[in-house]
């Protein structure tokens, strides 16, 4: 049994008190509103369209979100595609001629099982309907609710009486299947024949293209495939912040390699996703790994893992890592009327691959980095500040440069240009000092070098380290240096 998440929380802050005499540190289970709040007072995430009233569930990024998601991407790139010997690169059409999603199965099956409200005509997915009313009610099932057919749901919600969680009744139409593709049209005429879909995923882009890379990089199998790109889906309920979005980021890998080799790949991109979350700053007791079991499991795969993270609403999926074997590029074959095969060189045999696909979406990794940075720590005077404590890598802003006075301005900016060269920082000269660290520990920024009058004399600063706030007097010619070293 997973231990309850406040115990977790708990054993954290003990382990954390322990580390350190200075002051009382504490994590604090952060709220969803929490969070939402600090992401737009500090310029991470703001509501979209906000001016006009928003549109909902849209989400734009500011100037630290965009930093942190272009970090969490690059280092993405950097494992998954340049350190492995295997993987390249892509950056396919997100419009795709239609018959791609015929053949993906995504016409017929990328439906949710959808109710609505008689009452006060809310419109519900059934299977979060149930996940929900489980979570409140403390309660578990032995089985997956996407494994439910539409009749065992309505069923469950009928049995356990689970009402509208927006009028409190329980009087519910049948459930009906919904597409979540956005369809739009090509061209000037809105007919049925140029009807196209905004893509729901990355990997068809990477299917269609398999023979392509491998005829242009003379490629061998195994061979990875990778992108990071948009992906759009209607989803009924989009909901906590990012983590459910009609619009989101993906980053996904298919991995082909010879049907015989596919287990063990999965075995090493199932632990790979995991260190690499873990490697993220993601903290490791609020990740599992979730096998599915064979009920669970899509008709073509042979092995499927969800990593899930304990978000302030509830376990729920980060990353799944799949074993798709070769039903995609069977699929491809099949209703494109291609050879998507590959002849072994060595071995002479022909087959179609197998595929191994890691996918997980950037906004729901952001917000599961944003989830375990956010800490409070009370401090020996008795306030408290609140600190997300990101990892260097993944910091928006890696160093702040603070002038003591307006007057330091001119002197703090030749050494706002001298770290630029190396480090994203940041210059910041309003407010009091005090105000000003406290605004840099919310947004994350390891280090603060504050230029003082002193400066002017003895070509020193002081840096503030963000975890520690101690404070240490560094000569200017060794700033570049100290500072490599403190965030390597
Ligand atoms: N090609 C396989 C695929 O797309 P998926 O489980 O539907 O699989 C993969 O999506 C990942 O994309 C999820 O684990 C999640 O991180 C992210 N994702 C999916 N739907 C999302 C949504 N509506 N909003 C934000 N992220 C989403």
């Amino acid at each position: 049994m997973e231990k309850p998440f406040v115990l977790l929380l708990f054993e954290d802050c003990c382990v954390k008190m322990k580390q350190s005499k200075l002051m009382e540190k504490r994590i604090k289970m952060v709220t969803m509103n929490e969070l939402i709040a600090l992401c737009k007072n500090r310029g991470f995430i703001f509501a979209g369209s906000e001016i006009y009233g928003g549109l909902s569930n849209t989400w734009d990024y500011g100037p630290l979100g965009v930093e942190l998601k272009n970090n969490i991407k690059r280092l993405w790139w950097k494992n998954f595609i340049e350190q492995e010997f295997n993987n390249v690169g892509l950056d396919s059409a997100i419009l795709m001629n239609p018959t791609v999603w015929e053949a993906s199965g995504h016409l017929a099956n990328f439906t949710d099982p959808l109710m609505d409200c008689k009452a006060c005509k809310t419109r519900i997915r059934a299977d979060k309907l149930i996940e929900e009313w489980l979570f409140k009610n403390n309660k578990t099932v032995p089985f997956s609710i996407e494994t439910l057919s539409n009749e065992e749901m309505e069923k469950f919600i009928d049995d356990n009486n689970i009402a509208c969680p927006c009028c409190g009744k329980h009087d519910w139409t049948p459930i009906r299947q919904f597409n979540l593709m956005f369809k739009t049209f090509q061209g000037v005429t809105e007919e049925k024949k140029s009807e196209i879909y905004l893509r729901p995923e990355t990997a068809a882009g990477i299917f269609v293209n398999f023979k392509n890379v491998l005829r242009s990089t003379r490629g061998k199998l195994p061979l990875g495939i990778g992108q990071i790109g948009k992906s759009f889906r209607n989803e009924i309920t989009p909901g906590n912040f990012i983590f459910r979005v009609r619009e989101f980021e993906q980053m996904e890998l298919e991995f082909f390699c010879a049907p015989k080799e596919s287990d063990d790949w999965f075995k090493y991109y199932r632990q790979k996703a995991f260190d690499f979350a873990c490697n993220m700053g993601i903290n490791k007791d609020l990740l599992r790994l979730r096998d599915h079991d064979k009920q669970e499991l899509s008709h073509y795969s042979t092995a499927t893992t969800d990593i899930e993270f304990n978000f302030p609403f509830g376990w729920a999926e980060l990353w799944g890592i799949a074993n798709r074997t070769n039903y995609d590029l069977t699929q491809h074959q099949k209703f494109s009327g291609q050879d998507l095969s590959y002849l072994d060189p060595y071995t002479n045999e022909k087959y179609i691959p197998y595929v191994i696909e890691p996918s997980v979406g950037v906004d729901r990794m952001l917000l599961t980095i944003l989830c375990s940075a956010y800490t409070v720590e009370k401090l020996e005077n008795g306030e408290e500040r609140i600190v997300m404590k990101f990892l260097p890598k993944v910091a928006p802003i890696k160093v702040a440069i603070l002038p003591l006075s307006n007057k330091l301005n001119d002197k703090a900016q030749e050494v706002y240009k001298q770290i630029a060269e190396q480090f994203r920082c940041e210059f910041d000269a309003s407010g009091s000092i005090g105000k000003r660290y406290r605004r840099q520990d919310e947004i994350g920024t390891p280090y603060c070098v504050t230029v003082d009058f002193d400066t002017l004399e003895d070509e020193a600063v002081t840096v503030r380290d963000r975890d520690t706030m101690k404070q240490e007097r560094i000569k200017l010619k060794d700033l570049i240096d100290y500072l490599s070293k403190k965030l390597a």
